[in-house]
C-alpha cells in the first residue's frame, strides 16, 4: 500500500498539470454514468453503474436506451432487505465480493450501492433496497458488504446520504429532524460505512434537510461528513439532485450526475465555468473536489499500477446468491408442523398466485437487473420435485394491466415525475371479472388438492423507486383469494414475496404455515423450494417490525408520512421496534422474529463484573434441543433501567448467528463498547453514557427475551 504522502504528492502533481476545463470535466457527468477523463495525463473517465442487486445493464452513453447486447447478463443478488434478513455478516461480505468482482468485470469503477437508509415507514417504495429499521443491524451488514465490494478495486457508493426515507416528492421534500434522532437513528450506519467500511464514495440524496438540498448541504457534507468524520472520499450526487451552481460548488460535493443529456449545461459544467471566470467562485473549491476524485482513483489503482480485473456471472457468484437466499427466508408461522412438506408423499401439488411464476429482476427502478437467469418459485419446486409429482399452477389473481412504457425512460422523466402519485391503474369491471374468475378457479382447485401453496405478495409495481405505497393492503384482491383458499383447504401454506410488510390480519390466524420470501435473487426459487421441502432449515429473522397496519407506524400516526413539501420526524428516536416496544403496540410480527424447524435454548448468561471498564463481556450457552441442524440468531438488547433522559425500551447492540447440530451446544461471547450504552445528548452535542443500572437481554426476537441480567455502569 502506497504511503499517504506518496499518494498526496502524486495527486498534487497531477492537479498542478490540469487546466480548469479538464478539472470541470472530472466533476460532472459527461455521460449518464461517466465523467470525462484527461487522456494526455492518463486520467481515465470514471465509470459508474447501479446497483444493489447486481450490475445494471449497459446503456448508451448519453441515452436511456439499453445497448441490448448479450454481454451484460449478470448475477442477480438478493435485495438488501433479504440480505439483512440473514443476520449473517459473512454472507454480506461474500455478497459484497460478488458485487465488486462483477462491477470490475463489467469495467466499472464505482458501484452505486449499497442503499442503507433507515426504514422509517413500511410504505417507502424503496424499502426493498434498504436494510433495516435499526441502525445497528444496518451497519453490521453494510460494513462487510462495502469491504467485500472494494476488494476488487471498485468503489462502493453508499446511498442516499441522508434522510431519504420516502419517495413521495423525493426531489423537494424538506426533512425537519431533531439532532438526537439524526445522530442516533439515521447517521450511525453512514458513519460506520465510512469509518469501519472505508467506503470510497457516498451518494448525496435527492431530498432537502433543514432547508438545504442534501447535495448542497453545508451541514451534512461540510460540517458532519468532512469536518467531524474527516471523510476524504468522493461525494457523488444522486442523478439530478444538484440545483444550484454556487451552492454545489462551495459545498464539498464532488461530482454532479443527472438524467438528461445536456451534460455541458449541468450546474458544475459551463455555468460553473462562467461563475469562476467572473470571479464569483474561487478555483480552490474545484481543486478540493478534483483532489478527492483523484484520491479515489488512486485507491482504485486507476492511475497506474496493477488493477484487479474482476469477473461476472460465475458459478461461485451464483452459489453466493443461493446461500444468501436460503438464509434470508423467514418462517413466520408453522402450526402443527405443516412445514416442511413431506416430499415423498406429495403426488399432487397445487401452486396458486402470480408471484409463483413472476420474474422480479427486471423491475424496481435503478435496482433493475439483466439477470443471467431467475429461478421462479414454480421452477424451483418443479426442478426439485421432478416427474413423480404433478404440479398444477393457477394464477389466482392478476396485477393491474399496465400501460406499455412510452419512449422516454422513467429515469429521464423522473425529474418531473417524482411527485409520488401513481397513474390511476385500471380498476374497470372487466378486470374485476377476470379476477373473480381467477379466484374461483383457484378456490375450486384448492379443495381438490391435498397440498396447496399460495405464492403472492408484492412486485415491483409496488416495491419501486419514485413511489410510496398508500397502505399495507395486499394488492389485486389477494386477501380475498387467501381467505377463500384457506377456507377451501385449511392446510394451504401461504408464501409472500415482497420488499416490505403487508397487512395479514384478515387471514393470518387461519394460516397454519406462513413463509416470508423477499426478493431473493436469481436462485430465489431454488432456495424457497429447499426450505419448503426441508432440505434447508430456515434461519432468516425479520430485520424490521411487521406492524398490523400502516396506521400503527409512528410516522403515519403523527400525520408525518409521506411529507409533501415538508416532513417533520416528530417520532424522534422512536422508529421501528423502538416505538412498538416502548409504547406497547403489538405488531403482527416483531423485529428479529423468525422460526426454525428445530428448537434452541439459551442459558448460563454471564457478564464480566468489572462494569466500569469497556468493553463489557457477555457470554452465554446456546443449544440445539431439536432434531435438525439449524442456525439460531442470538440477539442482544440493552435496556437502560432508570433513565434520566428519554430512552427507548431497549436497543439491539449485538447478534451472532450460530450453526448447531441436534444436541450441540456452543458458548458465544459479545463485547459491548461504550456505544452499546450511549445516547445522544443534544445539550452537550455529543454521545454520553448515563451511569446506573442496565439490563442485558438475550432474545430470539425483540419480544422473546430468554435470558437477562443486570449490570451497573459506573463512569
Ligand atoms: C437513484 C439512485 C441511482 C441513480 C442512478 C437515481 O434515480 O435514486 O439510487 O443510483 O438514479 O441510476
Amino acid at each position: 500500500m502506497e504511503s499517504k504522502s506518496v499518494m498526496d504528492k502524486k495527486i498534487e502533481d497531477l492537479l498542478s498539470q490540469l487546466t480548469l476545463e479538464e478539472k470541470l470535466g472530472m466533476i460532472h457527468g459527461d455521460g449518464l454514468f461517466c465523467t470525462k477523463g484527461v487522456e494526455r495525463l492518463d486520467i481515465p473517465p470514471l465509470k459508474m453503474s447501479d446497483g444493489p442487486m447486481g450490475v445494471r445493464n449497459e446503456f448508451e452513453k448519453d441515452k436511456w436506451i439499453a445497448v441490448g447486447n448479450s454481454d451484460d447478463y449478470v448475477t442477480y443478488l438478493p435485495s438488501n432487505s433479504a440480505l439483512s434478513s440473514t443476520w449473517n455478516r459473512e454472507l454480506a461480505y461474500r455478497m459484497g465480493q460478488v458485487l465488486g468482482e462483477e462491477a470490475r468485470g463489467r469495467g466499472k469503477d464505482v458501484i452505486l450501492a449499497p442503499g442503507i437508509n433507515i426504514k422509517r415507514s413500511p410504505l417507502c417504495g424503496r424499502n426493498f433496497e434498504y436494510m433495516s429499521e435499526d441502525p445497528y443491524l444496518t451497519k453490521e451488514e453494510a460494513v462487510p458488504l462495502i469491504q467485500g465490494i472494494q476488494e476488487s478495486d471498485v468503489a462502493a457508493c453508499v446511498k442516499h446520504f441522508a434522510l431519504n426515507n420516502q419517495e413521495t416528492e423525493r426531489l423537494w421534500v424538506d426533512v425537519e429532524i431533531g439532532e438526537r434522532p439524526l445522530r442516533e437513528i439515521y447517521l450511525p450506519a453512514f458513519y460506520d460505512a465510512v469509518k469501519r467500511g472505508g467506503a470510497y464514495s457516498l451518494m448525496g440524496a435527492y431530498n432537502k434537510v433543514r432547508g438545504e438540498h442534501c447535495c448542497q448541504s453545508h451541514y451534512l457534507l461540510d460540517e458532519i461528513l468532512r469536518e467531524e468524520w474527516k471523510y476524504d472520499g468522493t461525494v457523488i450526487s444522486d442523478w439530478g439532485a444538484v440545483h444550484d451552481t454556487a451552492e454545489a460548488a462551495k459545498t464539498s460535493l464532488d461530482i454532479e450526475m443527472s438524467v438528461t443529456d445536456n451534460f455541458d449545461e449541468y450546474c458544475l459544467a459551463n455555468p460553473l465555468y462562467q461563475e469562476i471566470q467572473e470571479g464569483r467562485i474561487a478555483k480552490s473549491f474545484i481543486d478540493s473536489k478534483v483532489r478527492r476524485i483523484l484520491r479515489m482513483m488512486e485507491r482504485l489503482h486507476m492511475l497506474g499500477g496493477e488493477r484487479k480485473s474482476g469477473c461476472y456471472h460465475t458459478p461461485g457468484h451464483r452459489q453466493t446468491a443461493l446461500e444468501t437466499a436460503r438464509e434470508s427466508i423467514v418462517l413466520l408461522k408453522n402450526e402443527d408442523q405443516r412445514l416442511p412438506l413431506q416430499r415423498k408423499n406429495i403426488k399432487k401439488l397445487l401452486v396458486i398466485g402470480d408471484n409463483g411464476e413472476r420474474i422480479h429482476s427486471n423491475g424496481g427502478g435503478s435496482a433493475e437487473i439483466k439477470a443471467l437467469y431467475e429461478i421462479s418459485p414454480l421452477l424451483g419446486l418443479k426442478s426439485m420435485l421432478g416427474g413423480n409429482t404433478e404440479i398444477k399452477y393457477v394464477r389466482g389473481y392478476c396485477p393491474d394491466t399496465k400501460e406499455e412504457p412510452g419512449e422516454v425512460n422513467w429515469q429521464e422523466a423522473s425529474l418531473n415525475a417524482g411527485n409520488g402519485t401513481k397513474d390511476n391503474l385500471a380498476k374497470d369491471s372487466a378486470l374485476q371479472e377476470k379476477r373473480n374468475k381467477l379466484r374461483k378457479e383457484a378456490v375450486e382447485a384448492a379443495s381438490e388438492y391435498e397440498e396447496v401453496l399460495f405464492i403472492g405478495g408484492l412486485n415491483h409495481d409496488y416495491d419501486v423507486e419514485g413511489y410510496d405505497r398508500e397502505d399495507m393492503i395486499l394488492p389485486y384482491g389477494q386477501d380475498e383469494v387467501i381467505r377463500q383458499v384457506l377456507k377451501a383447504n385449511p392446510n394451504t401454506v401461504v408464501i409472500l414475496s415482497a420488499g416490505a410488510p403487508v397487512e395479514m390480519k384478515s387471514w393470518v390466524n387461519e394460516a397454519k404455515a406462513l413463509v416470508w420470501n423477499w426478493y431473493a435473487g436469481m436462485e430465489g426459487g431454488t432456495a424457497l423450494a429447499e426450505v419448503l421441502l426441508g432440505e434447508v432449515n430456515p434461519s432468516g429473522r425479520l430485520p424490521e417490525t411487521f406492524p398490523k397496519t400502516h396506521l400503527d407506524c409512528p410516522a403515519t400516526r403523527l400525520g408525518e408520512f409521506p411529507g409533501k413539501e415538508k416532513v417533520c420526524y416528530r417520532e424522534g428516536i422512536y422508529v421501528g421496534y423502538r416505538y412498538y416496544d416502548t409504547f406497547e403496540i403489538e405488531p403482527q410480527f416483531c423485529f428479529g422474529y423468525g422460526l426454525s424447524y428445530t428448537e434452541f435454548t439459551c442459558g448460563n448468561l454471564e457478564i464480566s463484573d468489572n462494569s466500569s471498564a469497556f468493553p463489557v463481556s457477555v457470554s452465554l450457552d446456546v443449544k440445539n434441543t431439536g432434531e435438525k441442524s439449524g442456525k439460531e440468531v442470538v440477539q442482544l438488547y440493552v435496556r437502560c433501567l432508570e433513565p434520566k433522559e428519554e430512552r427507548p425500551y431497549q436497543e439491539l447492540k449485538g447478534y451472532e448467528k450460530v450453526l448447531l447440530d441436534p444436541g450441540e451446544e456452543k458458548r458465544i461471547c459479545f463485547l459491548l463498547d461504550e456505544s452499546s450504552f450511549h445516547y445522544y445528548d443534544e445539550k452537550q452535542g455529543d454521545f454520553c453514557i448515563e451511569p446506573g443500572r442496565y439490563e442485558i437481554c438475550i432474545g430470539k426476537s425483540s419480544r422473546d427475551i430468554c435470558q437477562k441480567k443486570e449490570i451497573n455502569i459506573v463512569i
